[in-house]
């Protein structure tokens, strides 16, 4: 039982909803004292894993006492009801500045472009739309047809562009990643564009593999493309996780507005922006390229509010985690944080290095976040899988999740951490200890483990575990 509870023993005593299951299908007739009602949810939903202990996600699991506080006292506050909060709109405005700021924007209005999102998905379909809309307003101008848009980005995409190119019935190319090209493949991209191409989306942060693409190579080909072609294809840049890394540890690195095509970016404030979920950020390059059509007003709300977004009602309290943040850190913090989460990884990486049955997917880790897989050597004898290292894991508590590689590379089961604030190194070698025990007892078994044996059982167990593609 929770202590925290201001249980009063009399309610629970002489309530039987402790002896009667919850209800799944219907509403209960009547009500539950609020201490059995809380005590019922609460033990329902206690953390299976710890938040820190969970390096499967990119979300942010640690906030300060004084964020979590504002956050908490916002908690009823709605970011769309403007009139009343007037001070959460502005201060929604100078979270976009800064963040244009830190992409290095060109536009000179006080106020940037950009919009709020609910996460990195929203703010993905937000760019998106706007580079479609822009492609369809510039055919229709040219009385050309504007029925088959597709837009290009590598194999390695994260799930929300699949929902993009369903739900707007856009086409997705994808360039395959091979062992030789672990990132987008600039050459490869611009042979799959055409005049239908809305846009390319290079990742910075790549979901499966935490490596960037090179935007600033494919910005220069894209130039050379679009001048032989007379197209004018744009960039959007998918930075869910490397948009508060790079201009933090790694600002001399041009894949932002410095470029000449990218004409939007995307990012999570709930990841590396050190926001509780969910928050995200798309930021244009300029006003003339967020079309007019995506922003809608409605005048019932005390004034005429408009509002650019796929929701309407959302949180206003992730503003103000974000605002804080900013306050709070202020650009060196940022930078120490994420350079803390670096070396953790770093540290994790060479570790793992060490461990003679790993490899390590990429030297490189400009992310706080990496992948390894079984050497193929000891991977042909083993009687173990890294399906049976994360379930082994996940009984000390951790959550380091197992999954084959995207397409073409689907072959190769990987493993992979996320490190973020509050995962110290400590943690890190308590996870290296757990790994290596694991290992140790793997090594004595007497048989292959069921997945070893049973491909086809393995293959069902994979749906099951973590994939990016919510299948
Ligand atoms: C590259 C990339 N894009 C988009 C997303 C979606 O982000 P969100 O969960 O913030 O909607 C993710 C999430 O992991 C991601 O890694």
């Amino acid at each position: 039982m929770d202590n925290n509870c201001n249980c009063n023993n009399d309610e629970l005593l002489e309530n039987d909803a402790f002896v009667n299951p919850t209800p799944t299908d219907r509403i209960p007739d009547n009500p539950t004292p609020p201490e059995v009602a809380y005590q019922i949810v609460k033990d329902e939903t206690y953390p299976q894993t710890q938040p820190k202990l969970n390096l499967a996600t990119f979300v942010t699991t640690y906030m300060d006492d004084y964020a979590t506080k504002l956050m908490n006292e916002a908690i009823n506050i709605n970011y769309i009801d403007e009139t009343e909060y007037p001070r959460i709109a502005v201060m929604n405005a100078k979270c976009i500045n800064i963040i244009a700021n830190l992409w290095n924007t060109p536009e000179t209005a006080a106020w940037k472009t950009g919009a709020l999102a609910i996460g990195s998905s929203e703010a993905c379909m937000l760019g998106g739309v706007a580079a479609w809309l822009r492609w369809r307003a510039k055919r229709k101008a040219q009385n050309k047809p504007f029925d088959k848009p597709n837009f290009v980005i590598s194999s390695a995409f994260q799930v929300v562009w699949e929902k993009f190119a369903m739900l707007w019935q856009i086409e997705m190319r994808t360039v395959p990643l091979t062992l030789e090209n672990t990132t987008l493949d600039a050459k490869e991209a611009l042979k799959m564009c055409d005049e239908n191409t809305i846009c390319i989306v290079p990742i910075m942060g790549v979901t499966w593999t935490g490596l960037n693409d090179d935007v600033e190579a494919l910005d220069a080909a894209l130039e050379e493309y679009n001048k032989q072609t007379g197209f004018d294809i744009p960039i959007h840049v998918d930075a869910a996780s490397g948009g508060f890394i790079l201009p933090f540890v790694d600002p001399e690195n041009k894949w932002d507005f410095r470029l000449k095509w990218v004409l939007s970016i995307s990012t999570s404030g709930h990841k590396f922006g050190l926001v509780y979920p969910g928050l995200g950020w798309v930021v244009w390059k300029d006003k003339q390229y967020l079309p007019d059509k995506m922003s809608f007003s409605v005048n019932y709300l005390g004034a005429e509010v408009t509002q650019v977004g796929l929701n309407f009602s959302r949180p206003a309290a992730q503003i103000l985690g974000q605002y804080y943040q900013f306050i709070r850190l202020g650009f060196s913090g940022y930078k120490k944080v994420q350079s803390d989460s670096l070396s953790v990884c770093g540290y994790l990486h060479s570790e793992i290095a060490k461990i003679p049955v790993f490899k390590n997917y990429s030297n490189e880790i400009p992310n706080p976040l990496f992948i390894w897989y079984m050497d193929p050597e000891y991977d042909k004898t083993a009687k173990w899988t890294l399906y049976d290292l994360q379930y082994k894991l996940q009984q000390s508590g951790w959550m380091v999740p197992a999954y084959t590689l995207p397409s073409n590379l689907d072959n190769f089961v990987v493993m992979r951490v996320v490190c973020k604030q509050g995962f110290t190194r400590d943690m890190a070698g308590m996870l290296i200890n757990d790994i290596k025990d694991a290992i140790a007892e793997f090594e004595k078994l007497d048989y292959p483990t069921n997945t070893r044996v049973d491909i086809s059982r393995a293959q069902n167990d994979k749906k099951q575990m973590f994939n990016h593609t919510g299948k």
